[in-house]
């Protein structure tokens, strides 16, 4: 009896600490350039994770045969749109490195009725690449069941994108693709394939408001 009870105690414990180490596994509060957290429904600039982390941005363009431009591709010369956080199932509203998100911009083109981010693949570029909308501009699109995620990465983030289709998740980072005939790069997973050659896209969260409050004040001086 004394063996069972301490061998539940001892399990109990195990568990206990287990449940610990999950809850404060290297997950940590994502912030933005400012040092503050992000948040749910604050507007945020994804730019490069670079010496001047202020341009680089993401826009919408219309690549292959798309008649609406759904496409999210980097450049490095434009500011771009910002983006919106949402916090997938139940939360509290905090954003770990980590949480299940739907990210969208804060803008779209009236050809879409979202401009919330999907993963679709593309069968020409045979990769999986970061889009909006929905799918009736793009012919044979697949698009893969999911959320984003942000993760750590040096002393800034990355995204990565889990499929949950298949009962398991599957996480992979994301990375930028240059095909030099879009306009930018485009935001692709990283396969397992390609991890080893591959490296993510390392970004930065930039407040919109300060970030454009920034700019009047360069203006107005
Ligand atoms: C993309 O590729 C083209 C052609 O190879 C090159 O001229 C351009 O500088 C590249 N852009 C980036 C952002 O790497
Ligand atoms: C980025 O955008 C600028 C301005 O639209 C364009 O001239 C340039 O070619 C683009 N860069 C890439 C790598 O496509």
């Amino acid at each position: 009896m004394k063996l069972v009870l301490s061998l539940t105690l001892s399990f109990l414990i195990f568990a206990f600490i287990t449940t610990l180490s999950l809850a404060f596994s290297n997950d940590e509060q994502v912030l933005d350039t400012n040092g503050n957290p992000i948040v749910p429904g604050g507007e945020y600039y994804i730019f490069p994770a670079t010496q001047d982390p202020y341009k680089g941005g993401l826009r919408l363009a219309k690549t292959g045969d798309s008649k609406c431009p759904v496409t999210i591709l980097q450049n490095e010369s434009i500011t771009g749109l910002p983006v919106k956080f949402t916090i997938q199932g139940i939360s509290n509203d905090i954003i770990m490195t980590g949480t299940e998100l739907k990210i969208e911009f804060t803008k779209k083109p009236n050809c879409v009725k979202s401009s919330q981010w999907l993963m679709f693949f593309d069968y020409d570029a045979s990769s999986f690449n970061v889009i909006i909308g929905v799918d009736e501009y793009i012919p044979e699109i697949i698009i893969i069941d999911g959320t984003f995620y942000i993760q750590k990465y040096g002393n800034a983030y990355k995204l990565g994108f889990c499929n949950d289709d298949m009962g398991e998740q599957n996480c992979l980072d994301i990375m930028r693709w240059n095909n030099s005939k879009d306009g930018g790069s485009r935001l692709r997973l990283i396969l397992k394939a390609e991890q080893e050659v591959q490296d993510p896209y390392p970004v930065v969260f930039v407040d919109a408001p300060s970030f454009e409050s920034g700019i009047l004040m360069n203006v107005s001086l």
